[in-house]
């Protein structure tokens, strides 16, 4: 059986991917913390690791010992009101794990970084309109940029055979931030933001899985993915899409004015840092719910992968929430 090292498996992405190389037959290893919830990782063939991404004489033990055939680096900061903390958690782990891999001389014949397409940015920036391999990068959060920063030190990297995942907004069971956008249009309010719609894209976490795993044993190397499901939804439609899913035939429409929106998340993190929390509407998300666009080029993953989503946003939408209401997530 061929190891793979799966970090950040106790995330909602994370739990997915365990499952998925399980039933590829791969001898999965979990990376984790003390403090993770393992509540998804219940399958008995899970071996579980404690890594410390800034240990790296630590992490050449674990490599040593192991020897992994592959590596996903999954795990990543998608939320913090402290700059510093992404670049640390998505950009110097990174660093970290790659040192230490080429120092101990344990390089797998895959590395893949599961990296976003907020690293590129929105598709406006662009001079065709799409975001694709060549587009100058153009981050609009600081999440984006130490996603981007991670990418540029892999690349540089020759002696890595790297795969790098650049998901567009992976929704499905378990996540927790999309789920409150379901959770508003379920007590009856669907909002938009900007006077105009935005153009989205998606995947659906199962799709998601599927595509890092056939990246990660297919013999190609140095290659980036974005990944979508291929479609184009304008926010109004999304909207629409997860009324119809919820079951509701009505909802009061809302559409904010961006300067609204602006302060309303500039207030909701000033209010959240006096709770100890971080909201899913913070300054850094008002600047993604403001970008116009979020299309990107799937060329290379129907063409290199063979890619055909098994879910559109509706299929995935409907499983989604049917396990959010058998879950009692949503009432
Ligand atoms: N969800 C999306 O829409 C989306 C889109 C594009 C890209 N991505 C990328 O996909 C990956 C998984 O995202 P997700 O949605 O599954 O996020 P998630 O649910 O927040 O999971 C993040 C995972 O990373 C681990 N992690 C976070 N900080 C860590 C640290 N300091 N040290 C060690 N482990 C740490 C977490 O461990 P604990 O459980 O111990 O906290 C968790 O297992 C991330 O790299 C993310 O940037 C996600």
């Amino acid at each position: 059986m061929q190891k793979i090292l799966i970090t950040g498996a106790s995330g909602f992405v994370g739990g997915f991917l365990v499952e998925e190389a399980l039933k590829k037959d791969l001898e999965v290893y979990a990376a984790v913390r003390k403090s993770s919830n393992l509540q998804y990782l219940t399958d008995n063939r899970i071996k579980f690791i404690y890594i410390d991404f800034e240990d790296t004489d630590a992490l050449k033990s674990i490599f040593l010992e192991h020897r992994f055939e592959y590596i996903v680096h999954n795990a990543g900061l998608t939320k913090t009101p402290i700059k510093e903390q992404y670049f640390k958690v998505n950009a110097d782990y990174l660093e970290n794990m790659v040192e230490a891999l080429i120092e101990s001389k344990t390089v797998p014949s895959k590395f893949t970084f599961i990296s976003s397409l907020a690293a590129y940015g929105p598709a406006e920036h662009t001079h065709k309109g799409l975001v694709t391999e060549d587009s100058i990068p153009h981050p609009v959060t600081n999440y984006g940029r130490s996603k981007l920063q991670a990418e540029r030190y892999l690349k540089s990297k020759q002696e890595i055979n790297y795969t790098i995942i650049r998901p567009t907004a992976v929704y499905g069971p378990r996540e927790k931030d999309l789920f409150t956008v379901y959770d508003l249009i379920n007590k009856g309010i669907e909002m938009t933001v900007g006077l105009t719609d935005q153009k989205l894209t998606f995947i659906y976490v199962r799709d998601l899985v599927s595509v890092i795993l056939d990246a990660t044993l297919d013999c190609r190397k140095n290659v980036a993915y974005f990944v979508s499901d291929l479609e184009i939804y304008s926010s109004t439609s999304y909207n629409e899409l997860i009324r119809k899913s919820l079951g509701r035939k009505r909802s009061f429409k809302l559409r904010l004015p961006i300067p609204l929106v602006k302060t309303l998340g500039f207030i909701a993190e000033k209010a959240g840092k006096l709770t100890g929390s971080y909201p899913a509407l913070n300054i850094e998300k008002v600047n993604e719910l403001e970008a116009k666009s979020w299309v990107c080029d799937t060329k290379n993953l129907v063409n290199d992968l063979n890619f055909k989503p098994r879910y559109k946003l509706k299929d995935g939408l409907e499983e989604s929430i049917a396990w959010y209401k058998e879950h009692n997530w949503l009432k």
